[in-house]
């Protein structure tokens, strides 16, 4: 079959011809229909991700999910293909549990675009950042495709203002139109970012942050947030962070957690079967009724090298087409 290979972890795949994969017990052999093209693939490639695999486990089929049909005729979205096969090829197999209907509205691209970024923009607002009606959401990395979907899903759980901070000038300003009441520029020297964020903080401050970029966007609101004097305040800052595009480290001065009430998490890896589970049906709920959008970029799978050293453009996920 035709697939994404991957022969050395630091080099891009090629369109190649692979073994078929055969299901074994508790697992489906799925033809597949799209595949997205994410960050967590590009990394997984480098080597340098958690579950890149080993040296010897090469070649490999890249993607870690996507959309297809099973054998009973259905269409689901599908992760963690069984090693060495992957997502973006023209067959894979999948374990049983990890199946789920897509919604007939969506297309094969969007639903094959959706999933990865739409939960990790649900689950640090809704499971990690328990935000509330009426509170004040700040997404850092606004501009990229997981940020984008941030925005528009805090405006959906009914958060009462949302800031969005980017770099990226006319994506940034497109986010106004997606829910964001005020735009913080990033491309700036760091006091001037630091002054921007105390200003949309205000005297009632952010209760849930997400963050895509960690490094030297959140040192700045860290710096924005610390207070220098005695002072009651009522709020907690709920600061969760899913993405280190910026830089994988931080400066953490230890006032900026002692002088104001700041909770400090993260979002990844395996979640709860059944946060996922509700976290699935509203992705797929707000999707298919088009409250909100993700635009791709359909690919011919035969193009899979090239895709993957141009990425995505104007904010248009990599969708892969066998
Ligand atoms: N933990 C999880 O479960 C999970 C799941 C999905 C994604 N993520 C992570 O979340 C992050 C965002 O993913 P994504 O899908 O939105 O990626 P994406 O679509 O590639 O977007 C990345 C955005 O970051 C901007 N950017 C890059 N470098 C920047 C910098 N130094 N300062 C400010 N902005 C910068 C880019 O804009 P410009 O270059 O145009 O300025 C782009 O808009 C990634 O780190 C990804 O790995 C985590």
């Amino acid at each position: 079959m035709h697939a994404a290979v991957l022969n050395a972890f630091g080099t891009l795949p090629r369109s190649a011809e692979f073994s078929d994969p055969v299901a074994g017990e508790g697992e489906s052999l799925i033809e597949v229909r799209a595949a997205a093209l994410h960050r967590v693939d590009r990394v997984r490639a480098t080597g340098d991700h958690y579950t890149s695999g080993n040296p010897g486990d090469l070649p490999l089929v890249c993607g870690l999910d996507g959309v297809g049909i099973s054998p009973d005729g259905g269409r689901y979205y599908f992760a963690l293909p069984r090693a060495p096969y992957g997502s973006m090829a023209e067959r894979t197999v999948v374990p049983n549990w990890m199946l789920a209907p897509m919604p007939s509205q969506l297309s094969d691209a969007e639903a094959a675009a959706l999933i990865n970024p739409g939960m990790a923009a649900y689950l640090p607002l809704a499971w990690r950042g328990r935000l509330a009606a009426g509170e004040t959401v700040l997404v850092i990395g606004a501009t990229g495709v997981t940020g984008r979907l941030a925005v528009q899903m805090a405006r959906l759980l009914g958060a009462g203002r949302v800031v969005a901070a980017g770099r990226n000038p006319q994506a940034l300003e497109s986010l106004t139109e997606l829910g964001a009441d005020s735009l913080i520029s990033l491309d700036r020297p760091k006091d001037e970012l630091v002054s921007a964020f105390a200003a949309e903080a205000g005297k009632d401050g952010f209760q849930v942050v997400v963050d895509y970029l960690w490094g030297p966007p959140m040192e700045a609101l860290l710096a924005a947030i610390t207070l220098h004097e005695f002072k009651a305040v009522e709020h907690e800052t709920r600061i969760v962070q899913v993405g280190d595009i910026a830089g994988p480290t931080l400066e953490l001065p230890a006032d900026a957690l002692r002088s104001v009430p700041v909770t400090l998490t993260g979002s990844g890896g395996f979640v709860p079967m059944e946060v996922r589970t509700e976290a699935f049906g509203k992705l797929c709920e707000f999707a298919a009724s088009g409250a909100i959008k993700i635009a791709v970029e359909e690919v011919p799978l035969a193009e899979v090298e090239e895709a993957w050293r141009r990425g995505d453009r104007d904010g248009r996920r990599q969708v892969l087409i066998p």
